[in-house]
């Protein structure tokens, strides 16, 4: 048996040119008529500190009863994903929920995907160190415009793993593209995808997991200043502003904002624009399905079969997709 002492990684760090046409992209956002942000720039070294802190407040159902569920479907997912599948970990983070499937799914290979390098270098040493015996690889990429993966990454018996309701930053038209991308990385047709969904429920319980009383999750989206004024050299004061989560019933999805509370002017090398108070800079949504709807989603991405689990108060799901 091999012993592999560090995890091989792969980042494709943005040269110059594309950090320039980054930076571009978020300034057009910020000069839109409504004003927005990618929500992957609510993440870097605190801000993906910051959202670990979220998974463990009391408001924030999604991650416990996802764990939950993961415990429940791991004995059916290890006969359904075969021999020693190849795990790929979308937006791995801490690695703590794939770790979790390790003793009963033996992958013969796990591949971690997520944007914050850094992070998951981290948490990667930590899993190495635990599991010296098996295959690791990081990819350190954005995978929101679609996946791209290195020949490294084993074909056989590919198990894609989305936790976490992720999948709700995307609009569902977004959602379907995406994820017919990932069928397509499914070798042969084996292979498949187990993917957490958040899903529709009360309104007050929303508005709570995303406006906490401890004002975590505030911290969290208003951090997204700071990680602008490092991106594009702006002067954004996180105290001029404050922490907005409303649902949209009409698109099912609740939507954070950051609000003025002054009249405020950010400005940054070669641009500048002033906020009224009251005007809101949207920064991230967060799609909340029906069960049957997400089912067809996956079925017009191409996935052929659909299991679902859910816990008592239909809160969230898990879905196990064959490709
Ligand atoms: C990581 C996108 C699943 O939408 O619930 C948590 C991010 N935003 N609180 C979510 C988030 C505010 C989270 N996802």
């Amino acid at each position: 048996m091999t012993h592999h002492s560090t995890p091989t990684f792969f980042s494709f760090p943005a040269d110059a040119l594309a950090g320039a046409s980054e930076r571009s992209a978020v300034v057009a956002g910020l000069m839109a008529g409504s004003p927005w942000v990618s929500p992957k720039y609510l993440y870097g070294p605190l801000g993906s500190r910051l959202f670990e802190a979220i998974t463990e407040l009391p408001e924030y159902y999604p991650t416990r009863t996802e764990r939950a569920l993961l415990e429940a479907c791991r004995d059916s997912m290890a006969s359904a994903a075969g021999p020693e599948p190849t795990l790929i970990d979308l937006g791995a983070g801490n690695c703590e929920k794939a770790r979790s499937l390790f003793q009963s799914l033996q992958p013969g290979q796990y591949v971690a995907v997520d944007m914050s390098v850094d992070f998951l270098r981290h948490s990667m040493s930590h899993l190495q160190r635990d599991f010296p015996h098996l295959e690791m690889l990081g990819i350190g990429i954005d995978f929101s415009a679609g996946l791209r993966l290195p020949d490294a990454v084993r074909r056989d018996n590919r198990l894609f793993f989305y936790p976490g309701s992720s999948i709700g930053n995307f609009t569902p038209e977004e959602a379907r593209v995406f994820l017919a991308g990932i069928r397509a990385h499914c070798a042969g047709g084996q292979g498949g995808l187990l993917i957490g969904v958040d899903l529709v429920k009360d309104e007050s319980i929303l508005q709570a997991a995303y406006d906490d009383t401890l004002g975590v999750t505030a911290a969290f989206n208003l951090n997204l200043l700071n990680n602008l004024n490092a991106l594009i050299g702006s002067d954004f004061i996180v105290g001029d502003w404050r922490h907005r989560a409303l649902f949209n019933t009409a698109l099912s999805r609740i939507e954070m904002h950051l609000e003025a509370r002054r009249d405020v002017t950010a400005t940054w090398p070669g641009g500048a624009r002033r906020f009224a108070r009251g005007e809101r800079i949207h920064t991230e949504n967060s799609y909340k399905y029906a069960l049957q709807d997400f089912k067809a989603l996956l079925a017009q991405a191409g996935f052929s079969r659909v299991d679902a689990w859910t816990d008592a108060d239909d809160w969230f799901a898990l879905c196990h997709a064959i490709a």
